[in-house]
């Protein structure tokens, strides 16, 4: 027999089940592969805060980073430890999760994002030392600019 306690328990677990299917991030899926150093300890770091924004990351550990840097355009005063690509944009360093997803969201016209060397409090380096730092989009038609700061 069903009773009206069933019936609502039925419910609240599809809804619960709908709740957490809108909870996903959107772009739960969107692929990133990174080239980094095997040894590289903080692009390890940033590959877990990757994953845990949701992102599915392949990793290529490398030897020598510069060659994809160069091939991805990267000009050489931003450039940082590893180099990444995601929806057709180069992410150069440690660029937050965040700066990413609204990258894809917003699609400007530039070649990507980068968080130029290694800012200590940037995800991955995570010292909490309390020193802000700048995200840049650059390759752009109106040249590089700051495009988020933390
Ligand atoms: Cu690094
Ligand atoms: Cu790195």
């Amino acid at each position: 027999m069903i009773t009206s306690t069933t019936r609502r328990s039925a419910a609240a677990g599809i809804l619960a089940l709908g709740t957490v299917a809108f909870a996903m991030p959107v772009a739960a899926q969107q692929k990133v592969e990174v080239w980094k150093s095997p040894s590289c300890g903080c692009c390890t770091g940033w590959v877990e805060h990757m994953r845990t924004a949701g992102f599915a990351v392949t990793v290529h550990d490398v030897d020598d980073v510069q060659p994809m840097k160069d091939a991805s355009g990267v000009p050489g005063q931003l450039a940082s430890c590893h180099t990444a690509k995601v929806g057709g944009y180069v992410v150069e360093g440690h660029v937050p999760a965040s700066d990413i997803r609204r990258l894809l969201s917003e699609k400007p016209k530039a070649r990507g994002l980068s968080v130029p060397g290694m800012p200590a409090d940037a995800p991955g380096m995570d010292m909490a030392t309390g020193q802000p730092y700048e995200v840049v989009l650059f390759g752009g038609d109106g040249g590089d600019r700051v495009y988020a700061r933390h």
